[in-house]
């Protein structure tokens, strides 16, 4: 686990009950869950939720985002605009391993349309157990960072 246990949770309107699922999941994990919302049901616009929650990862302020919305995909797709993130959509956990041991991805994203709850559950472990494992892997994701649009 992280010296920075903070993690930050965001979705839009089409995941916020997995997403307290998570936040639940994660505090008797032993991290702090930073749950920036949205707390009611109201349709919204997934890129400012995944933006917000990416802002959080990249000042420092938490240490990995978990972020939902229907797909996972919008809201990863806008996550992944903010400099310094590195967000994976994953369906089953084994990726969501890799995303940290290859990637050193520091944001999961999941579809809750997508998912059942047990499985979403095991992904969020799959992601959290793992670390990244540096080595030829860091020079990846440092070209990866390289590149500019
Ligand atoms: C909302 O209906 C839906 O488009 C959104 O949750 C997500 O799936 C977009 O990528």
């Amino acid at each position: 686990m992280t010296a920075n246990k903070r993690i930050v949770l965001s979705s839009d309107h089409a995941a916020i009950d997995l997403r307290k699922m998570i936040a639940d999941h994660i505090v008797a994990k032993g991290y702090e869950a930073v749950d920036i919302g949205p707390m009611t049901p109201e349709s919204t616009h997934y890129p400012k939720h995944g933006e917000a929650a990416a802002r959080k990862v990249a000042s420092g302020d938490c240490a990995l985002g978990i972020i939902l919305c229907g797909t996972g995909q919008g809201i990863m797709m806008s996550a992944n605009r903010v400099d310094g993130i590195r967000c994976g959509v994953c369906s089953e956990a084994f990726s969501a391993r890799m995303i940290r041991e290859h990637n050193n991805a520091n944001m999961l994203s999941i579809g809750a349309r997508v998912v059942g709850q047990d499985l979403a559950l095991h992904i969020v472990d799959a992601f959290l157990d793992a670390e990244f494992e540096g080595g030829r892997h860091a020079t990846r994701v440092d070209m990866m960072e390289a590149i500019e649009g």
